[in-house]
């Protein structure tokens, strides 16, 4: 069964705000965003180690807690373990994404995708998601982003370590589905070039976006959809830019960005359409990809994700964004 079967419909929810991404979240308004997205029927949910260091998966095992396990799909990731000895939360080295979590929790993670780490990581997973089995587990970040040129280095760690271990833990039937979790496209490339590895999907980050598709669109989007790997779209709103937030890719946003995304709001307004859903919308049109993840970390936005889903958009509007230049002339658009 594919991805796309498992999941029971487009619309997923990202949980990476909830590991105090940008700001210290109280804890009642980050179950509480957990309970909007049960309430307004989402059922998958996506967390990692990473996300505040363990942060985000306690809260979201602390809300699920209170719902039958076999009614909703789970994701985390690999390749960060975190452990019970604590650092200088700001001194950690996150690459591109410096910061992100520095009002996380000050345990300390580190980078392994070895075979025996990936085991461990799973069971760090497991427990503080209060649960006994993962759905979906995404090999996390083996990109340039976070290790600079040794992130070849890395790839080949995963592909003997945490690429064999996942295979097997599918076949045995532990988990359901595994892939890469990674914000470039490059890794993603890489490994449906393998023999040895057949993931099941890839959760594709920030590259099958409104603001950036052109890479995604040359060859990983056609490959994939030839090899049946399903893309889950991350950071459909380019982390919080699209959406009316000031975030591209996890730092303030350029102010080259904010006059893209401004020209794109305009035609938005013109024909009477909300920038998400222009967002989620676009991001789903493209038939590799199996579902999207907006994150959030108040209540409120959930309801908006759900609304942006459903909104009927004019097909004039997608007509003029391809005219206007403003999306890559051979994205495919959504049949209104
Ligand atoms: N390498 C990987 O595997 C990887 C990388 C990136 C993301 N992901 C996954 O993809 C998920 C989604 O990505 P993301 O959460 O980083 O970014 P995103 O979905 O692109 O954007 C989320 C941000 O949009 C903001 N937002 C939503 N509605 C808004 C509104 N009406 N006004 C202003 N701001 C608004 C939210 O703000 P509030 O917080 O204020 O609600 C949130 O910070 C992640 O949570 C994670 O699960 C995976």
């Amino acid at each position: 069964m594919s991805i796309r079967d498992k999941l029971s419909g487009p619309l997923g929810f990202g949980t990476a705000p909830l590991g105090n991404m940008f700001r210290a979240i109280p804890e009642e308004e980050a179950m509480a965003t957990v309970d909007a997205v049960w309430d307004q029927g989402v059922r998958y949910f996506d967390t990692a180690p990473l996300y505040g260091s363990g942060l985000a998966e306690i809260r979201l095992g602390a809300a699920l807690a209170r719902h039958p396990r076999d009614q909703y799909v789970l994701s985390t990731k690999v390749g960060r373990l975190v452990l019970d000895e604590v650092e200088d939360v700001s001194a950690r080295d996150l690459g591109e994404k410096a910061g992100v979590f520095e009002h996380g929790r000050p345990n300390k993670m580190v980078n392994d995708y070895s075979a025996d780490a990936t085991l461990r990581s799973i069971e760090g997973s497991l427990e503080r998601l209060q649960t006994d089995r993962l759905d979906i587990v995404w090999v996390h970040d083996i990109a340039q982003d976070f290790y600079g040129d040794e992130w070849l280095e890395y790839f080949n760690q995963a592909r003997t370590g945490a690429f064999r271990v996942l295979t097997r833990l599918r076949e045995e039937g532990v988990i359901k589905a595994w892939g890469l979790g990674v914000n470039k496209v490059e890794p993603c490339e890489l490994t449906l070039q393998l023999d040895e590895a057949r993931p099941d999907g890839f959760l594709l980050a920030g590259r099958y976006t409104l603001l950036d598709h052109e890479r995604a669109l040359q060859r990983l989007m056609p490959e994939a959809l030839a090899q049946q790997v399903d893309i889950v779209v991350g950071g459909p709103y380019s982390s919080g830019v699209l959406a009316g937030g000031s975030h591209f890719e996890y730092q303030p946003a350029s102010s080259q960005i904010m006059a893209k995304v401004e020209r794109i709001k305009t035609l938005a307004q013109r024909f009477g359409v909300s920038i998400k859903a222009a967002a989620l919308q676009f991001s789903l049109a493209n038939p590799a990809v199996a579902a999207v993840i907006p994150g959030a970390s108040r209540p409120g936005r959930i309801a908006e994700d759900v609304a942006a889903l459903k909104e009927r958009i004019p097909l004039a509007f997608w007509q003029a964004l391809r005219e206007e230049g403003l999306v890559a002339a051979h994205a495919p658009l959504p049949l209104v």
